[in-house]
């Protein structure tokens, strides 16, 4: 499946999909990721999208841990440090968010961001996520333990800001 935005495509890809483990396996910055995306342990439960610009593979964005019965998922996305500060998560994500709500029909969902990590706070928080809670030292990075901030987003809060035509 392939979903357009204005500048970039995503595409649905594998698990396996090799040019993906390479990026997390060549870029430092990666680290952050979860640990069960660094360490291929995939679940079943999720639908990963390449993110294109012009055929060219810039990131990925998935909805993960779908847990069906209570219809709430996680979602999570990087774009290569080379592409980042275009306003390419943004544009992805939104979509997504919508994808997730509309087409999959789930009600919740939720982003864990590593505390340190002030892109991907303000990433989600402009796309109306709350922060819920901390995982307090649940994050081992470089020697160091650091805090897991969880946001949530609920369906009827995207609608509303959809609705009202602003994302913030
Ligand atoms: C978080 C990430 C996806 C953002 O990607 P991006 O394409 O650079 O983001 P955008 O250009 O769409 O910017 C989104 C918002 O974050 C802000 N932002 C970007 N870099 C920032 C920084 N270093 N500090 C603070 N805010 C920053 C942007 O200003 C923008 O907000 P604005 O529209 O109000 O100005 C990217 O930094 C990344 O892939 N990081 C590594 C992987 C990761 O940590 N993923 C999150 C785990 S779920």
């Amino acid at each position: 499946m392939k979903i357009k935005t204005k500048n970039l495509s995503l595409r649905t890809a594998e698990k396996d999909d090799k040019d993906l483990q390479n990026l997390f396996e060549s870029y430092e910055q990666l680290k952050y990721m979860s640990e069960r995306r660094l360490h291929k342990n995939l679940s079943e439960e999720e639908v990963i999208f390449r993110i294109e610009l012009s055929d060219e593979l810039v990131g990925e964005t998935r909805i993960k841990d779908i847990k069906w019965f209570n219809r709430k998922a996680e979602l999570s996305i990087m774009i290569l440090p080379e592409f980042q500060n275009k306003g390419f998560a943004g544009e992805a994500i939104e979509r997504i968010i919508d994808y997730a709500f509309h087409t999959m029909n789930l009600h919740r969902l939720e982003a864990e961001v590593i505390k340190a990590n002030k892109p991907s706070s303000r990433l989600v928080e402009k796309f109306g996520f709350k922060l819920e809670g901390t995982l307090r030292e649940a994050k081992y990075v470089n020697g160091n333990y650091d805090d897991i901030l969880v946001y949530g987003l609920l369906k009827p809060e995207w609608t509303a800001l959809q609705n009202k035509g602003c994302k913030k």
